[in-house]
């Protein structure tokens, strides 16, 4: 029996798309890992009456929730429903480090801290297949037809080389160097710009097509980078994807200027990541003191947060 005065907490990471995001929309791969910078945090305790959720965003009752928290609501009635408790009678506090809708997965790790709250608020045990499966409900209303790859992130705190329809294939990232991530401050617009790229695709095919191969090769090469511990030759592959998602149209201003500014300030390679149009943008550096000043740099140019992250355990300052 639950002691009413329980709480309980799930923790999430963010995720980075290190090379592949719209190409992978199409069949190409992508990889992707995860991001303990930024991290969501669900507590659950127990109250009288109806839910409440408690968001930077929101906060009140569970039914009065903005369209934007559909995803958090459907997947907290699916699991509940799955253990057949009653989604009644809970405080929800939701704590994000990670800014929502800039390409770091926040839906999808609000969902996946959700999830894992309610299980462990219940005494249920969680694989991590399940899991999936909740995270996978709700970013479908998030994202409308996500390739899954935030999802599989988020549900399982590891690397993936993924290609969609395919058995995931887990990937080691340990090499020299450090990826900095910066926030436009922007909204990204991943549900226009996927859905833009795929009119691209059927306005100008060839083209299109070609630009979307060409990241697919890129990724199999990025792959390659991190296998053979090549930071300089995977800083180049970053840059070549940012200069292809340009030509497909989900860059932006303040996304080509942090780019190029983190290339100024002597990065091995920077991208945009997620989906675009907005949100976040990656630089990868070889040794920890450069990272720090390359983010000092994007901050002075108008980065509104910028995190740091170390791909290897033996990375050395
Ligand atoms: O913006 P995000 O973090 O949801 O990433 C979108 C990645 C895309 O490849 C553009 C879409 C997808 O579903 O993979």
């Amino acid at each position: 029996m639950k002691i009413l005065s329980e709480s309980t907490v799930g923790t999430a990471n963010g995720k980075i798309i290190l090379i592949g995001e719209h190409a992978v929309v199409h069949g190409m791969p992508a990889i992707a890992l995860p991001f303990e910078a930024a991290q969501v945090t669900v507590e659950i305790e127990p109250k009288n009456g109806e839910t409440t959720v408690e968001s930077s965003y929101f906060t009140g009752k569970l039914s009065e929730v903005p369209a934007t928290l559909y995803n958090f609501v459907e997947a907290l009635k699916a699991v509940c429903k799955y253990l057949n408790q009653s989604y009644e009678g809970l405080k929800i506090k939701v704590n994000s480090l990670i800014p929502s809708e800039r390409g770091m997965g926040s839906s999808a790790a609000v969902a996946s801290a959700l999830v894992r709250s309610i299980f462990s608020y219940f005494n249920k045990e969680l694989t991590k297949e399940r899991l999936f499966e909740f995270v996978s409900i709700s970013e479908k209303i998030a994202h409308g037809n996500p390739s899954g790859l935030d999802a599989l992130i988020v549900s399982n705190d590891h690397s993936y080389y993924f290609i969609k329809g395919e058995t995931p294939e887990k990937l080691s990232i340990d090499l020299p160097g450090f990826l900095i991530a910066a926030d436009t401050g922007f909204k990204g617009q991943t549900k226009e710009a996927v859905s833009d790229v795929g009119q691209l695709l059927r306005d100008s095919k060839g083209k299109t097509s070609e630009l979307i191969h060409s990241i697919g090769r890129l990724t199999k090469k990025a792959k390659r980078a991190i296998e053979d511990k090549d930071p300089r030759f995977l800083g180049e592959l970053l840059t070549k994807a940012h200069e292809h998602l340009t030509a497909l149209t989900v860059s932006s201003e303040q996304l080509d200027q942090l780019v190029q500014v983190a290339l100024e300030s002597g990065a091995l390679g920077a991208k945009l990541t997620g989906g675009g149009r907005g949100g976040c943008m990656i630089a990868l550096a070889e040794k920890k003191d450069e990272a720090l000043k390359i983010a000092e740099k994007l901050e002075k140019a108008g980065a509104k947060q910028t995190w740091i992250h170390s791909l290897g355990e033996d990375a050395n300052d």
